[in-house]
């Protein structure tokens, strides 16, 4: 099985304590992930620990230093023994993530995350990392919104992975059928369980036929529907 590394860097560990909960909490004590944090400001100088300056060519807020960025990383990379790296850095101009970068990440070995806050990390730090041959830099946005920093958009960016690595879902079968997992980008028919009448409203009857054609023809059916009412195409 597989166990992938991560490193998280920040200025907010705290951030991160609901890691230790649920879904990726079980991931991790039952060995099939590995999750470190470092705090940034360690790599910070001064009696302030700055990490952060005014831009150059003016505008407004602050941007984080290259310096210590540079140090963190490079110390998270002397510590690890895979061979190849995948640098994320959170930004909201980045490539969005999908399903399918989700898919892609999930085999990967080590994941890097840099968590910017402010108007973002100095652009040197992609520059430099991308010119490093066992380092993959990917910029990455969780939507288009802006956020406070890239904590929350690791969280997610993380359980979007992580329930993807085997071993992780108890049935793994639930992954086949899901939104966005299916071809088109479809999204998933609505579900229904007990009781079968619930304040008036009664489960379609379809679903309690237990004929698996019909049951198969109305869901890919509410499939389309609802794709096609979020605007996307549909399979024909
Ligand atoms: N940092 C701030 N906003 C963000 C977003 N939408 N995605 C990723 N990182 C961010």
């Amino acid at each position: 099985m597989s166990n992938i590394s991560f490193d998280l860097i920040t200025i907010f560990p705290d951030y991160f304590a609901p890691l230790k909960l649920s879904l990726i909490g079980k991931a991790e004590e039952n060995g099939l992930i590995d999750i470190r944090i470092h705090d940034l400001r360690e790599q910070a100088h001064g009696v302030h620990k700055s990490v952060d300056d005014t831009p150059y060519g003016g505008g407004a807020g602050m941007v984080m230093s290259p310096e210590p960025w540079g140090k963190a990383i490079d110390q998270v990379l002397a510590g690890s023994a895979a061979a190849i790296h995948d640098l994320i850095i959170l930004t909201p101009a980045g490539e969005k993530l999908t399903q399918k970068l989700a898919e892609e990440l999930s085999h990967s070995e080590h994941l890097i995350f840099a968590c910017g806050r402010y108007e973002g990390i100095d652009f040197r730090v992609t520059e430099y990392y991308q010119t490093l041959p066992n380092v993959r830099v990917r910029e990455l946005s969780i939507g288009d919104y802006v956020l406070g920093g890239g904590e929350v958009a690791t969280l997610v960016t993380m359980e979007a992975i992580i329930r993807l690595i085997p071993g992780v879902l108890g049935n793994p079968e639930s992954l086949t059928e899901e939104s966005h997992s299916l071809p088109d980008d479809v999204v998933e028919y609505p579900n229904f369980t007990k009781p079968a009448t619930w304040r008036g409203l009664e489960v379609p009857e379809v679903l309690l036929s237990g004929n698996h054609a019909l049951i198969k023809a109305w869901r890919a059916d509410q499939a389309a529907q609802r794709t096609a009412k979020l605007g996307r195409l549909t399979r024909e």
